[in-house]
């Protein structure tokens, strides 16, 4: 039964940030090789996909988000030998690779830009987005910029502007021009020829901007923090172009053998889930970062996962995510003893769970001194850099408790400071606990991996007796049924939930201490506590 689904929908997806997660060649910076390495880890945590963040040439104006050439390695990642090896060693531990795909814009070093900036005339200034001043001199319109200020840069040698919705030195690409269309599926196609398992699609909600070039109408709601927010982005965000050049995508995609995308998107669930496509023909599945975004509530977590549940159409596979590397990391947001009922729920709900290098181990924000500070929205924007910055969740793998926390060798300076905690919370100190963040992590990906009802079973939300409790059940057939019961309290309760079943055993509590048979009608949840109980 099981082998009718995918890979991406039984296993785990793990995103590593290439720059933080391991330092074979000394530089202060994480590389390839590095990964390679720590392949083991991956495996032996319950891993079966690796999300690789961009490790493309590029000037890293946007570390490594802004690409100059899709098909080769930046060499302070490696070579493309090496990446070979990666791939492969991936595959030996019959694991998957999935790359990072950045098809909304390029870097301005990118032999195409470089070519469309040239002249008017060039044969590829249409693969860029160029406009003429508005009547006043001024950009064309009032889009803005993510990272801040208007997202058009003046090229004073042809009097016209350029869109950026990133930073400047990522100019957007014209996806109304067929040969764009085309060079991004070329690129797709070098490297599903290599034999990547598939790709992360950046910003693919993005792709397609109005043909009129209306300006965007102010957000009413606005809180008047992030200047980005200040517009309501109906037209560069979520327009019909982008789900053509999704379709086109998946159709390349699918001429290969069991490969996959999927997309970022930021959206509400009746947009989100129409990334799947009409007849399931754009997506595998578009990210579900409705758990990243939302109040730490149980009743609130309950509804999204609920009307997620219930819109989400019947074919589509369903995709939960609690951290990457552009939002705080889990402990930060929700605490520190939530963290082990986050990783509960992420990896027993239905769907695929998506994990952020070092969320295992619960790692937290860095505290990076201004005078580090290098992510470009913070950077353009010091007075909110606190708000928009994601230097603090990008800093290097906590492996061990010596220097440089095992990331980099003694006496390099990393490219970012490591977090403060890093001689307490490491995968070196964590192996050796039988009650820590590694070690639930792992006793949940075995158990999930081994039950049919937690890889591919039903979900139901079920009454918990309590507002801070959310509790729900996991079936498949025949086989063993869970219920999951999560405290997002600092409160004891005696639960009664004998409308479930009369009696239960306790296979793993967060706390990691219990594992007794129990009766549902007064069952006992400690605060910050989470069960899985067979019945
Ligand atoms: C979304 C990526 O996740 C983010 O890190 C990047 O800065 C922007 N897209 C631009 O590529």
């Amino acid at each position: 039964m099981k082998e009718k689904y995918h890979w991406w929908q039984t296993g785990i997806i793990y995103q590593i940030y290439p720059r933080s997660y391991m330092d074979s060649n000394e530089d202060g910076i994480g590389d390839l090789n590095g990964i390679t390495e720590r392949l083991d880890y991956i495996k032996g945590i319950g891993v079966k996909t690796i999300w690789l963040s961009p490790m493309y040439p590029s000037p890293m104006y946007d570390f490594g988000y802004d690409v100059a050439d899709y098909t080769d390695v930046h060499p302070i990642f490696g070579t493309m030998k090496d990446f070979g090896r990666l791939l492969e060693e991936v595959h030996k531990r019959d694991m998957k690779l999935v790359l990072d795909l950045v098809p909304n814009h390029t870097s301005s070093e990118h032999p195409w830009f470089r070519e469309s900036i040239s002249s008017k005339n060039n044969p590829k200034r249409d693969w860029y987005i160029w406009k003429d001043p508005a009547s006043d001199g001024g950009p064309p319109n009032n889009w803005l910029s993510y990272f801040g200020g208007s997202a058009w840069e003046y090229d004073e040698k042809s009097n016209q502007y350029y869109l950026h919705l990133f930073v400047k030195q990522q100019p957007d690409l014209n996806y109304r021009n067929p040969e764009v269309r085309q060079a991004m599926l070329n690129v797709m196609k070098f490297w599903l020829d290599k034999g990547v398992d598939g790709f992360r699609v950046d910003v693919i909600v993005c792709l397609g901007k109005d043909e009129l070039f209306r300006d965007e109408p102010d957000d009413p709601e606005w809180d008047g923090i992030v200047p980005f927010m200040k517009h309501i982005h109906i037209y560069t965000l979520n327009l019909p172009l982008s789900h053509d050049v999704t379709r086109d995508m998946r159709k390349l995609v699918d001429r290969y053998n069991d490969r996959m995308i999927v997309g970022e998107t930021y959206l509400p669930y009746e947009q989100l889930i129409q990334y799947y496509g009409k007849n399931n023909d754009e997506c595998h599945m578009p990210f579900n970062f409705h758990l990243l975004e939302a109040d730490w509530n149980a009743k609130i977590i309950r509804n999204l996962v609920d009307d997620y549940e219930a819109i989400l159409p019947k074919d589509c596979w369903p995709n939960y995510v609690l951290g990457n590397h552009d939002r705080k990391r889990l402990a930060t947001r929700i605490g520190q003893a939530q963290t082990k009922v986050a990783s509960m729920m992420l990896l027993t709900l239905r769907g695929t769970p998506t994990v952020y290098y070092g969320e295992e181990i619960g790692m937290h924000d860095g505290v990076i001194p201004p005078e580090f500070i290098q992510d470009p929205p913070a950077v353009n924007q010091p007075e909110i850099a606190n708000e928009v910055g994601r230097d603090p969740v990008r800093t290097p793998m906590q492996w061990s408790g010596s220097a440089n926390a095992g990331f980099s060798k003694e006496g390099v300076v990393t490219w970012l400071p490591l977090a403060g905690d890093y001689k307490e919370r490491n995968v070196a100190i964590q192996e050796k606990l039988n009650i820590s963040d590694l070690s639930l992590f792992k006793a949940l990906t075995e158990l999930r991996s081994s039950e049919p009802a937690l890889t591919i079973g039903s979900y139901r939300s079920v009454n918990a007796d309590n507002v801070n409790v959310y509790a729900y059940i996991r079936t498949y057939e025949n086989s063993k049924s869970y219920m999951i019961v999560l405290n997002f309290s600092k409160e004891r309760y005696i639960l009664d939930l004998k409308n479930v079943a009369g009696e239960g055993t306790i296979i793993i509590s967060t706390l990691m201490d219990r594992k007794e048979k129990t009766d549902l009608a007064k069952l006992s949840i400690r605060p910050d506590e989470g069960l899985i109980i067979e019945f």
